[in-house]
């Protein structure tokens, strides 16, 4: 394996593990290839854009003529697919865009990685493919109960990846990570909505009675967990890349404005997320076995994410424009009317 394709690698986990491959392997050709759709930015890769063994290709990964044109131009041998679209939201609103990426796209990238005989194939899955869970740990092996359309799109992704293994014998991994926050996070995610709205003294909407418990993963953690399953999961298998860090909605937005020194009055409770998951937590044991472990405890790895937000309004002002406020506007406007 020496020249990597990271589709979707403008994202913000994407590029979290493009900035750590490229530093931490300089004898690996790492080539990100990304739509750059409005949640794909450019500004994310800075850090790397000089290095030798980087390279940036726009491009859509449901594009077949596309993909296959990078595959050939780099010899690419293994593909690590970040490319999505992320958002539960937006995915209630629009689920179209889903379908066309996480399902459509991540199969073109497969059949085009199974012609070219690429080594591997890596899969950036999700948790949310488990569904609601009331108690306990979801493991490898449970399930799927997919329950927003995004959730399904990506459990929709995952069978197609299943199935190039058991049917053609590709050489594949799958990831399932938990809820990841860290720096150049797009502003429509919990904590860095949150993190900006309150700095500028806004209205934070918690959905319903915002006791959802989430399962919280740092950025750099999480890339280097797909780092290691790339490099030493078995084919055809999957592993959760959990945070063990599970709290409640309410105690993530307390911890913000706390850091932030804002009031507790900004908070409003709104109308809930339709179909929203109460609960998601995984078991770590079989990435572990592996020798990957999270670094970051929740209270360290928040309270560096909303230093970040603070010292780099450059990176996020400039994205709370145009369609970010469109977007806003229907999901909010309504439902902060009625809040209370
Ligand atoms: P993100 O929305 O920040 O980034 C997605 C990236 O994919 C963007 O750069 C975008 O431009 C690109 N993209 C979208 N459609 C594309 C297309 N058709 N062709 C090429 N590129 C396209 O997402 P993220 O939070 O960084 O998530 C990355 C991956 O990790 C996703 O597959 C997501 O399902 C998974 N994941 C995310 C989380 C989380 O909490 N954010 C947790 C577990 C798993
Ligand atoms: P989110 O960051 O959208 O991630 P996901 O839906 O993939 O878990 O949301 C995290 C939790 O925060 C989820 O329970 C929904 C809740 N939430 C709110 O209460 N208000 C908001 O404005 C957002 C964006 C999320």
């Amino acid at each position: 394996m020496k020249n990597i394709l990271v589709s979707g690698g403008a994202g913000f986990i994407g590029s979290a593990f493009v900035r750590h491959m490229v530093t931490t392997y300089p004898e690996y050709n790492i080539v990100c290839y990304d739509k750059l759709t409005y949640a794909g930015n450019i500004d994310n890769l800075l850090p790397v854009s000089d290095e030798e063994n980087y390279r940036f290709e726009r491009g859509d990964v449901a594009d077949r003529a596309a993909v296959e044109r990078v595959l050939n131009r780099y010899a690419i041998d293994a593909i690590v697919n970040f490319a999505a679209e992320s958002h539960v939201d937006r995915s209630i609103l629009a689920p179209d865009a889903f379908i066309h990426t996480d399902v459509v796209g991540a199969y073109i990238l497969l059949d085009e990685g199974r012609k070219h005989g690429i080594e591997r194939f890596c899969q950036v899955s999700t948790d949310e493919v488990y569904g609601d869970i009331e108690e306990g740990l979801s493991g490898e092996d449970d399930r799927f109960l997919p329950n927003s359309p995004y959730a399904a799109s990506k459990a929709g992704g995952e069978l197609m990846v299943r199935a190039y293994h058991v049917t053609f014998g590709m050489d594949t991994v799958i990831t399932r990570g938990s809820n990841t926050y860290g720096p150049y996070q797009y502003p429509e995610k919990l904590i860095p909505f949150f993190a900006t709205e309150a700095l500028d003294d806004r209205p934070l909407p918690v959905y319903g009675d915002g006791k959802q418990i989430r399962d919280w993963l740092y950025v750099d953690d999480h890339a280097r967990g797909v780092d290691r399953i790339l490099h030493a999961g078995k084919s055809g298998e999957a592993y959760n890349l959990a945070g063990e860090n599970q709290r409640r909605n309410l105690e993530v937005t307390r911890r913000i404005l706390q850091l932030l020194g804002k009031p507790e009055s900004l908070i409003r409770h709104v109308p809930d997320r339709e179909g929203h998951d109460r609960r998601y937590a995984m078991t770590a044991e079989k990435a572990r076995a592996l020798g990957w472990r999270r670094e970051f405890e929740f209270d360290r790895g928040l309270e560096a994410t909303v230093n970040w937000y603070v010292d780099n309004e450059w990176w996020w002002r400039k994205i709370k424009t145009g369609e970010y406020l469109e977007f806003y506007q229907r999901q909010y406007a309504g439902r902060l009317a009625s809040s209370s």
